[in-house]
């Protein structure tokens, strides 16, 4: 009887063993036009907690590792559409998205020009 509770993400090994320190490793567009030459990779680690949405992710990265990361939202609820992104080559909301454990990939959105980071001139 009995059996492991845990999502399957969270198990490992050959009995299924649990894996205690899950991680994101969140590969993120740094550019800063005028100073960059080209768009580049900026990768950040966190530790996965459940139901993290990607802009709570990306606010973690700023406030823990990077204060200089750029990028926009506002409303958090899914209304105002500013915090949208490219994870993975999907557009998403940030503040809606969960992220799983492992990589994910965060590019500006393709409308507007990049003005910073993940950060374009939606006006
Ligand atoms: S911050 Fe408004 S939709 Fe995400």
């Amino acid at each position: 009887m009995g059996g492991c509770a845990l999502p399957r993400h969270l198990r490992s090994g050959r009995h299924g063993s649990v894996r205690l320190k899950a991680t994101i490793t969140l590969r993120l567009t740094r550019f800063r036009p005028g100073l960059d030459a080209a768009p580049h990779e900026g990768v950040y680690q966190l530790p996965y907690q459940e139901n993290m949405t990607v802009l709570e992710a990306l606010r973690r990265v700023h406030a823990e590792q990077d204060d200089t990361l750029s990028f926009r939202w506002s409303c958090a609820q899914g209304k105002c559409g500013t915090c949208t992104v490219v994870l993975n080559g999907r557009p998403v909301l940030s503040c809606l998205t969960l992220l799983e454990p492992g990589e994910a990939k965060v590019e500006p959105p393709r409308k507007g020009q990049v003005l910073r980071d993940l950060t374009t001139d939606v006006g």
